[in-house]
């Protein structure tokens, strides 16, 4: 059995429709287009069994609550999404059922961290790790055109060769390539070593546009444009980081600093637990505690969240705001678990 895959908003944010039998599952919506999938869906009587996202997006709105409601259908991410609106976590190897058919779940960091691939029998979803005759841009927070490489390389290019690409954007109306294509001319990597791939990908120069901050923050907390205070993208790459061992060892020291989580209340006492001490403030309640907050404008502060972009916009919320001394937990919940460090419940 495979899946049939279907092209949604003719655009360049691209959204997938897949379907086998009466299930579906759509891949990479687009908050202002629910309306639309929901009539293309109940035009075709299909059930919506899941919603895929190939990663955190950050030139488009994704799901909020009411959205996903409305679709009435589970979210699914990358383990280290930093979204709190995800129903279930996937990682490397995972393998969804949709209808009889199998898709498979690759791990592809390097646009993001939580960059996904979905494969099928004939087919694989490349989100922005592998494009038409390109790949995503790596130099986002978290981005790695290494960890990139070594993915479309030894993964991706591993599929056979007349398995079809379906990216997540084109910028030149294009919609579908194969495998064997891009192994063969897709010049970003035909003949680059990984090392010259790295030089060419950080030599891209492209713009960093601000209101890419703002599509990253709403989906990265979950709320709406109205509810948070947007941190500029500069600020919020010049946070200064800390390991979970640095922040370990600041905590053993005399002056500890202050930890700040800024997940939700049911994150925080969620699977992954909090670190022993830790205030809660969600992000979107932090524009109102600003001024409770300035009362730690002596002590060293440390920002929380599950994989470190919450926090890395509260942070620079916090600095914006007169805090100087704020470092951001790098790489969240997810890495002071990896790190083997306590949690309390
Ligand atoms: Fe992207």
């Amino acid at each position: 059995m495979d899946v049939a895959i279907a092209e949604l908003n003719a655009s360049n944010c691209k959204t997938y429709l897949l379907t086998c039998g009466s299930e579906a599952a759509l891949v990479d919506p687009v908050r202002e287009r629910v309306e639309t999938y929901r009539a293309v869906l109940a035009q075709r009587r299909l059930h919506l069994a899941f919603v895929l996202e190939t990663h955190m997006h950050a030139d488009h709105l994704m799901l909020n609550r009411a959205a996903r409601d409305a679709l009435g259908a589970p979210v699914y991410m990358h383990d280290k999404s930093p979204s709190p609106l995800v129903d279930r976590h996937l990682a490397d190897g995972d393998v969804l059922t949709l209808g009889g058919a199998a898709i498979r779940v690759l791990s592809t960091p390097g646009h993001t961290p939580d960059s996904l691939c979905f494969v099928t029998e004939s087919a694989v979803l490349t989100g922005d790790t592998l494009l038409i005759g390109g790949s995503g841009r790596t130099d986002f927070p978290g981005g790695d055109a290494g960890a990139q490489f070594d993915a479309v390389t030894t993964r991706l290019f591993a599929l056979p060769d007349a398995t079809v690409v379906w990216p997540a954007h084109d910028y030149a109306g294009r919609t579908s390539s194969t495998i064997g294509s891009e192994r063969a001319d897709n010049r970003r990597f035909a003949g680059r070593t990984r090392d010259e791939y790295i030089a060419l990908m950080a030599s891209l120069g492209l713009p960093f546009p601000e209101k890419i901050q703002i599509a990253l923050q709403v989906n990265q907390s979950g709320f709406e444009e109205a509810e948070v205070s947007f941190a500029a993208v500069s600020d919020v790459a010049a946070l200064p980081q800390l390991t979970p061992a640095d922040v370990a060892a600041r905590l053993a020291s005399p002056h500890p600093p202050v930890l700040l989580d800024v997940r939700e209340p049911e994150e925080f006492t969620g699977e992954l637990g909090h670190i022993r001490g830790s205030l809660l403030v969600p992000l979107d309640a932090l524009e109102h505690r600003l001024p409770k907050l300035a009362g730690y404008v002596d002590r060293d502060i440390v920002v929380v969240c599950r994989a470190g972009a919450r926090s890395a916009s509260a942070g620079a919320i916090l600095r914006r705001a007169g805090l100087q001394r704020v470092w951001n937990l790098q790489g969240g919940m997810l890495e002071w678990l990896a790190d083997h460090r306590a949690v309390e419940h």
